[in-house]
């Protein structure tokens, strides 16, 4: 690889399920992001470096080019709605299911609005409006859980995995909207003038995932 890649990922479950993919590929942090403070984290590789951002913003960092690369989430790709990324790898890690939740018994009127609280709301228009369902969205930043107990919503979307966490707080998974995994992300004219650093990167990974499943 000749030209300078910049990846863009997040800190928490993304990164620590990427680097095995990424040391597949050559490439090693050269720091520990744990223990630094550093968002910008050299890599064995001369040519490659890691943005460390929050998982919601790796899709706006990529779309302008500020890296090349980035590791996303299908629901933060899904909410952040861009048609200027290009999606070229399922890395099939952190997967969990889109789903909506409400508390253990609750039965949906099948008439009349819905109260949804969620922090994915223009997945949860889209699916609502897709079931002719009419919702009132009301956007959190976390603990979505706690809508439904306190009377904030009577229902939730939110990223289920063992639903550990729907059961601690008196809630049942409903409805499946999406199966969900990490995708690599491209900006497109990165693609273009980086089209051999990155497609060798792209086929490494790619041989990665398919020797981790
Ligand atoms: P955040 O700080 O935004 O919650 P996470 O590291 O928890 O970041 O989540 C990153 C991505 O991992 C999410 O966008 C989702 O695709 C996936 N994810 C979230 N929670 C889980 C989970 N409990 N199990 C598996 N994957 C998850
Ligand atoms: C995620 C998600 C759910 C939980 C689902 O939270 O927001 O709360 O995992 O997983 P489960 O079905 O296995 O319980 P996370 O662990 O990422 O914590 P966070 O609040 O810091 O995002
Ligand atoms: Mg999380």
């Amino acid at each position: 690889m000749s030209s300078q890649i910049t990846i863009a990922l997040s800190k928490g479950r993304i990164l620590k399920d990427t680097l095995p993919l990424l040391k597949a590929a050559g490439i090693e942090l050269a720091e520990d992001p744990a223990k630094s403070r550093k968002l910008i984290i050299p890599t064995t590789h001369a040519d490659v470096n890691l943005l460390i951002v929050r998982a919601s913003d790796v899709p706006t960092y990529v779309e302008y080019g500020a890296a090349d690369v980035g590791v996303a989430g299908k629901d933060v790709l899904l909410e952040h709605g861009s048609t200027e990324l290009y999606e070229p790898l399922d890395l099939q890690i952190a997967q969990c299911k889109l789903m909506t939740a409400g508390k253990t018994g609750y039965e949906e009127p099948a008439t009349g609005r819905v109260k949804v609280a969620t922090k994915f709301v223009n997945v949860a228009k889209r699916y609502y409006a897709s079931q002719g369902r009419q919702a009132d969205i009301i956007k959190l930043y976390g603990s979505m859980e706690l809508a439904p107990l306190v009377g904030l919503a009577d229902i939730i979307i939110d990223v289920v995995d063992t639903g550990n966490t729907l059961r601690a707080n008196g809630l049942e998974p409903r409805d499946l909207i999406t199966d969900i995994s990490s995708r690599l992300v491209v900006n497109k004219a990165s693609m273009k003038v980086k089209f051999e650093a990155i497609n060798a990167l792209i086929q490494q990974l790619s041989a990665a995932v398919d020797a981790q499943t």
